[in-house]
């Protein structure tokens, strides 16, 4: 028996951003048919620590498949110089149980919740759509800017992160490995002044942005808050959007963005009009008009790991990729 082991770098070379939003495409459409088995996550809360683990199992019947992710998500790591996350995912070949691969998942699950949003970003955002915004300007902000792109190919993006330098260096980077103007901004008002598409990839907890300061017609996309009291999106913004998730057990049981408005009462549960694989299956409309706002909530599921994983493994086969270990 042995076990293949795939690192980030053999990941990022496996499969390009238009495969990813194609796997997580095939993932939303059978997970809004009830064909994929995603059980709620496991959260075990490391108060002490700060941290959050997070349990991922699933089951992929279309390539069939048995996965687990384990992602560990720890506030403080940033100020300490590691990743906020470390995440890794076995997967098992779900025809007799038999393992096939370790992978390193943080990589991973950026490309994956990239993925996510460049697919919404191809179904919801206006066609000419070619500013975005990006607050965030860490580990998943560059995943998201690079899959918005990959959907719609932008002339200029606005950065912000309320550090600075962090802001400075993604601006650096990101131009020239994806060929953009990108702009440094000092406010969030700033940012959003002329964005077309919104992504928010944050660790704050309280809007990142406010209502006021977004142009009509935008497509938001929010992945940053996991936690029922964390949000990234005014209330106001949300109450005026037409509102699309990954699914609604999740989103209603983990987004923020969402759970705090429905609380407040500005919006109802009738509100999320549709999960974004409703939309992509052609089952439920997506934009109906270049003025409205649309906004996408992803909080991330086991099911896009298991698709992404599957097409890289594939991939990894085909290429001779990864390290395979007696067990
Ligand atoms: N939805 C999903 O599927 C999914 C998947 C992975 C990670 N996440 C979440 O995405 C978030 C970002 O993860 P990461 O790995 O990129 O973290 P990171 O630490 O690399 O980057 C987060 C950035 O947000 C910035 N920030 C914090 N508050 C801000 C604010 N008010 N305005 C602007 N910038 C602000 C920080 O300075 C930092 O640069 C985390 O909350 C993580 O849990 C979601």
């Amino acid at each position: 028996m042995k076990i293949l082991l795939l690192s980030s770098e053999e990941i990022r070379g496996a499969i390009s951003m238009a495969e990813a939003i194609e796997a997580v495409r095939e993932a939303f459409i059978l997970v809004s048919k009830k064909k994929v088995i995603v059980p709620p996550r496991t959260h075990i809360d490391l108060e002490i620590h700060r941290g959050t683990s997070l349990i991922m199992p699933t089951y992929f019947p279309g390539r069939e498949k048995i996965g687990v992710k384990i992602i560990n998500l720890y506030e403080r790591n940033p100020q300490l110089g590691l990743p906020l996350s470390f995440a890794l995912m076995l997967v098992f070949e779900a025809r007799n149980g038999s393992p096939l691969a370790l992978l390193e998942a943080s990589t991973l699950t950026a490309i994956r919740t990239g993925a996510a949003s460049g697919l919404a970003t191809d179904l919801l955002a206006r066609k000419d759509a070619r500013v975005a915004a990006i607050f965030g300007a860490g580990f998943q902000g560059r995943y998201q800017l690079e899959a918005v792109n990959a959907v719609r190919p932008l002339y200029k993006v606005y950065i912000y992160d309320s550090d600075f330098e962090k802001s400075r260096i993604f601006a650096q980077e990101m131009s020239s490995k994806l060929n953009l103007d990108i702009i440094v901004a000092s406010t969030p008002e700033e940012a959003c002044k002329e964005a077309e598409i919104i992504c928010t990839a944050t660790t704050s907890s309280s809007p990142v942005f406010p209502d006021s300061a977004i142009k009509v017609g935008i497509h938001i996309n929010a992945i940053g808050s996991y936690k029922p009291h964390v949000r990234e999106i005014p209330s106001a913004t949300v109450a005026r959007s037409r509102i699309f998730v990954d699914q609604r057990e999740a989103a209603l049981e983990e987004a923020g963005d969402l759970i705090i408005p429905l609380k407040e009462g500005v919006i109802t549960e009738d509100s999320i009009v549709a999960e974004i694989g409703e939309v992509a299956a052609g089952e439920k409309p997506g934009r109906l008009s270049d003025e409205e706002i649309t906004f996408f909530k992803t909080v991330g599921l086991a099911a896009q790991d298991i698709a992404l994983a599957s097409r890289i493994l594939e991939a990894a086969e085909r290429l001779s990729l990864g390290h395979s270990f007696p067990l």
